[in-house]
């Protein structure tokens, strides 16, 4: 199999690189054990010689295990790389042996299926009465098989674990014919999903909320500049830090570059990753959510972090100051504060 770097791979590795980044040093810090799950590893190399996204992943943490030596190094960084095929798999040894890695880190390398070896996971966990630690679950097929929602449930059922699944829209709705993909929705009503615009991806989300009980999902969209969509991503989790930090990625994945991202979690409200945000969105969403009422800045941070795609930066200065300048609405700040939106600040939002 050729195994050449598509364009939308370099998409999907920008997002990961940029998140991983973040998700490292955080979960480090406050926890005495991290796994990253690679569910769909892949040779470990691309064919112009770029990393696969197992080895990016053990430099990022490298880089990071070593920058904050004195603070990590008692701490312990797991990787789970999975590969069904053995060629693939050979590969990615290899290149895993060309790298130093610091004693803290332990590779659990597996040559099965994503599904085999995460039962096999949980099996033993199970058996231990144990939790799986924090763990980060890259899931990157290349279709739509091999990834049983009930797999995805059960790591999203451990505390502090997270999924970002490449979740292969167009394989679905070509395949809807002749294949059942019930297993990876964890229903069979997904085919109620298939032919409305965002519908897919918005029922996965959904999946995981009422059947996973996830707290927090936040999907995007890859295109090409021609246009065409490419693929879904879609990350689950249940910590508001981490929503914050993959959003960031998102935002950061090189607006001006070839392809175009877009938030997709409200298929009726799709917003562009660029340089210069049209912040009009964000403007309105508050107005029409806050219509009448005050609220604290805290307030209105925490709603447009889990409501909506844009940053807490797009917030105070750019959205707020604005409005305030032209009278749409009244701000009260806290003793001694004549301007900005520091701590303790309420806004009064007109009705509508
Ligand atoms: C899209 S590639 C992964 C790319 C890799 N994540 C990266 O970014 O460098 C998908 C890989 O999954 C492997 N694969 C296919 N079916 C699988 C399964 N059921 N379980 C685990 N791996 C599988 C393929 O051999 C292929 O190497």
């Amino acid at each position: 199999m050729s195994w050449e770097i598509k364009e939308h791979t370099k998409a999907k590795h920008t997002i990961l690189k940029n998140y991983l980044g973040a998700w490292f040093p955080i979960m480090a810090f406050s926890n005495p054990k991290i796994i990253y799950i690679d569910g769909f590893a892949g040779p470990g190399r691309y064919l112009n010689g770029e990393d696969g996204s197992p080895i990016y992943a053990l430099k990022i943490a490298k880089e990071i295990f070593e920058r904050f030596y004195q603070r990590l190094k008692d701490k312990t960084f797991v990787f789970v790389f999975i590969e069904a095929d053995t060629e693939h798999y050979e590969s990615l040894m290899n290149e895993i042996k060309c790298l130093d890695i610091p004693e803290q880190f332990k590779i659990l390398s597996v040559n099965k299926s994503f599904e085999d070896s995460m039962k096999e996971i949980f099996s033993v966990l199970d058996d231990a009465n144990a939790n799986l630690a924090p763990s980060f679950a890259f899931i990157d097929p290349f279709g739509t098989k091999g990834i049983p929602f009930e797999i995805v449930k059960k790591i999203m059922s451990y505390p502090k674990c997270e999924v970002f699944i490449n979740h292969m829209v167009s394989g679905v709705t070509r395949s809807q014919y002749v294949s059942d993909h019930s297993s990876l929705y964890g229903s069979t009503q997904w085919i109620n999903y298939v032919d409305k615009p965002g519908g897919l991806t918005y029922f996965y989300s959904e999946q995981l909320k009422n059947e996973a009980n996830v707290l927090y999902t936040r999907s995007f969209e890859v295109r090409n500049r021609k246009n065409a969509p490419i693929f879904d991503l879609i990350y689950a989790t249940n910590n508001l830090k981490g929503l914050e930090k993959m959003k960031e990625a998102m935002w950061k994945a090189d607006p001006s570059g070839n392809f175009v991202f877009r938030d997709k979690t409200n298929p009726n409200q799709l917003v562009l990753f660029e340089l210069e945000p049209d912040l009009t969105p964000l403007k309105n969403q508050l107005l029409r959510n806050f219509a009448g009422k005050t609220a604290s800045i805290e307030e209105i941070e925490r709603y447009v972090l889990i409501e909506t795609p844009f940053l807490k930066s797009h917030i105070r200065q750019k959205t707020l100051a604005p409005l305030e300048k032209r009278g749409v609405i009244r701000v009260s700040r806290p003793n001694g504060s004549r301007k900005g939106f520091i701590e303790g600040t309420k806004i009064l939002f007109p009705a509508l």
